[in-house]
Formats: C-alpha cells, sequence, structure tokens
C-alpha cells in the first residue's frame, strides 16, 4: 500500500504573532517545519510527502526540502483560506495513486517516527485513525456562560492531535461532502461526518502544537 503525507503549511500564524510565518519561523536554528518534514522523510511507511504553503511561500519551501534532503516531497501546492481548504487543495493533487493519506500540521515538530508507524498502521487496519493523548486534567462542560453543565469522565477524553490518517477513498469522500466544513479543525471531525469509525492512537504530550509564543518557549526546552 503506498502512503502520502500531506502537510498543511499555509496558515498565517496569527495566534503566534511573527513577521516570519510560522512555518518558517527559527527553532534552534532551522524552520520550524523543517522537523516534521524530515522525521516524515525517513518513515519507511512513507511513499512521498506533499506540503500546502501560501503561494508566495512556496519556493521557500522548496528550498528547505533541499536543504535538509526531503527527497519524498513530489510538490507544494497553494493552500486556502482555512486549513481545510488547503488539505483539500493536496488531495486534489493526490490522486487515487495512494492508498493511504496521513495528515500532520507543519507546526508540530517534535512527531516521532514511532507515533507516525503506528498511526498508519492503525488506519490501514481501521480505515482511520487519529493521535491523541489522555487528558490528565478534570474537564468540565460549561453551560456557556460561565457555570458548569457537567463533569465529563476523564477516562473518555483524549486531546487529538496529527497525525491523522485515512484510506484514500474514505479521505476523498468525507473531504468532498463536506462542503465548506466551517469550524471544522481537524480531520478526523471530517471524517465522523460520514460516519467514519476513527480509531485512537495514544500519542505522546511532547507532541505540541506551536500557536502561542509560550509554545515556543516551551518547544525551545524541548530541543
Ligand atoms: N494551515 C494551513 N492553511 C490554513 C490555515 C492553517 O495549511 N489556511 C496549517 C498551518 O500552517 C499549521 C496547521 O494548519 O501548520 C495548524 O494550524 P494553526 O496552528 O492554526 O496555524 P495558523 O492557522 O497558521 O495559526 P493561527 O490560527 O494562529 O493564525
Ligand atoms: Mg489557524
Amino acid at each position: 500500500m503506498k502512503t502520502i503525507a500531506v502537510i498543511p503549511a499555509a496558515g498565517s500564524g496569527r495566534r503566534l504573532g511573527t513577521r516570519t510565518k510560522k512555518p518558517f519561523v527559527l527553532l534552534g536554528g532551522k524552520p520550524v517545519i523543517s522537523y516534521a518534514l524530515k522525521t516524515l522523510n525517513g518513515c519507511k511507511s512513507i511513499d512521498a510527502i506533499i506540503v500546502a504553503s501560501e503561494r508566495s511561500c512556496i519556493a521557500k519551501v522548496e528550498n528547505i526540502a533541499k536543504r535538509f534532503g526531503i527527497d519524498k516531497l513530489i510538490g507544494v501546492v497553494a493552500g486556502g483560506k482555512t486549513r481545510f481548504k488547503s488539505v483539500r487543495n493536496c488531495l486534489k493533487k493526490i490522486g487515487p495513486s495512494f492508498d493511504i493519506v496521513l495528515i500532520h500540521d507543519a507546526a508540530r515538530p517534535f512527531v516521532d517516527e514511532d507515533t507516525i508507524e503506528r498511526s498508519i498502521a492503525a488506519a490501514k487496519k481501521f480505515g482511520a485513525s487519529v493521535v491523541a493523548v489522555r487528558e490528565s486534567d478534570t474537564v468540565k462542560l460549561s453551560d456557556g456562560r460561565f457555570f458548569v453543565a457537567k463533569t465529563l469522565d476523564r477516562r473518555k477524553i483524549f486531546r487529538a492531535q496529527t497525525p491523522q490518517v485515512f484510506r484514500y477513498s474514505i479521505a476523498k469522500k468525507a473531504f468532498a461532502r463536506a462542503g465548506s466544513a466551517s469550524g471544522l479543525t481537524d480531520d478526523a471531525s471530517i471524517a465522523e461526518r460520514i460516519g467514519t469509525r476513527v480509531r485512537i492512537v495514544e500519542g505522546s504530550y511532547g507532541n505540541i502544537k506551536i500557536t502561542t509564543k509560550e509554545d515556543m518557549s516551551f518547544a525551545k526546552g524541548l530541543l
């Protein structure tokens, strides 16, 4: 089975607030996106990589790929206004020559090979998988007005990360039927909408998404 990794990297990084776009901000002297690219490129189950980037940054991604020896990169496509549209643009480009599609945020530099391999294996077996970690705080569902409506059973709560992995046929159908998918911030929920059972793969707490300045400091500590 052939597997392709899709890397959405076309966001503006508004919450990080740097002049340089988030995927290109330096972490330990290297662009944030280079970490995930390098790890994915080294995975034996991954055959190809495609990146969605802002049109003006396509050449920048290609240069990084050259510099870091990302020989599995087969293309950089222009992203869309939302993460959903960026992923969809990649899926349009891919076509049915791949059986498995792995989606991983450019903004998660610390994903490890073992997690990637387990998420791919789960998607091959069950059709779809999401990497997630167990919640460690007690979780309160609010009534929307700062009163507790309910205390949720923590043992059943997982926090979704990426990779999120799908059989190509499932990803294609889910994204085609999603409309504009407004408000959906992950891929699994798009698949859930069409009734896909998504397998949870336990990941690691270190696989953070760099969202804010605090995340950037935390990431430096993880290097
Ligand atoms: N992403 C994308 N296309 C978009 C929006 C986001 O490809 N239109 C990508 C980002 O580049 C990132 C991942 O999706 O790798 C997760 O998104 P997020 O952390 O929200 O990044 P940004 O949207 O760039 O940040 P912000 O929401 O703070 O502006
Ligand atoms: Mg965003």
